[in-house]
């Protein structure tokens, strides 16, 4: 069975990596010892800067291994696109300014910056861009996004970061009301980890 790793810290994301990965003949695990390994600095302006940034840094430290880093966000449009790249800090932005701030944090100042703004000036999506490295070179870059609607008050316990607040119409639910292989057939990530396990068959056909 084809291994690959999964370069994140975010318990979150490893889920929805084997939620996604359940229907397919790949195993998913994590960098060994990967909170001992020097932190990559996520400090691009694009998604894909930073995943590239991450799959290649991270891959140097698991030779041979293809080695998947995804990073993402969410986009409101009623704020410009943002928090975008600066989703997992967004709380901390206005305090201390920089390191990533708690789930709550983040979902807290979101509700409070779209305060009075009506339901249907509250669409919002997540963007997910994956990057596939080995050795320290990208071999490969995906994406995909997710559009929903944010609510005024959280739903669901399942997932992780903005889930509660993301209300997903198609299904009329939040993506936290979602178990991890319900989400991972409608998100953002899970969109873009199909595009990498078509690539992955064909790269294996091929080498
Ligand atoms: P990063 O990719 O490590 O920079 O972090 C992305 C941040 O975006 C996370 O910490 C979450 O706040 C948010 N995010 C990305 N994907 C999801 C998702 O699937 N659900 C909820 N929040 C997400």
């Amino acid at each position: 069975m084809q291994r690959v790793l999964i370069a994140t810290s975010n318990a979150g994301k490893l889920r929805d990596f084997v939620g996604a990965a359940a229907a397919y003949h790949v195993e998913i695990a994590g960098i060994p010892n990967f909170a001992r390994l020097p932190e990559v600095v996520e400090d691009g302006l694009t998604f894909e800067v930073n995943a590239r940034k991450k799959a290649e840094e991270y891959s140097v430290h698991a030779p041979g291994e293809i080695v998947l880093a995804d990073d993402s966000g969410l986009a409101v449009d009623a704020m410009q696109g943002a928090p975008g790249v600066l989703s997992a800090r967004y709380a901390n932005l206005e305090m201390v300014g920089s390191g990533n701030s708690s789930d709550a944090a983040n979902n807290a100042r979101l509700l409070r910056e779209l305060a009075g703004i009506p339901f249907e000036k509250r669409a919002a999506q997540f963007v997910c861009v994956l990057a596939a490295a080995r050795d320290g070179k990208t071999l490969a870059v995906f994406s995909g996004e997710a559009e929903g609607i944010l609510l005024e008050a959280p739903r669901g316990s399942h997932g992780f970061g903005y889930d509660p607040l993301f209300f997903f119409p198609t299904l009329n639910k939040a993506f936290a009301e979602l178990t991890p292989q319900e989400k991972a057939v409608v998100s953002h990530r899970g969109k873009a980890f199909r595009k990498f396990l078509e690539w992955l068959n064909g790269a294996e056909r091929i080498t």
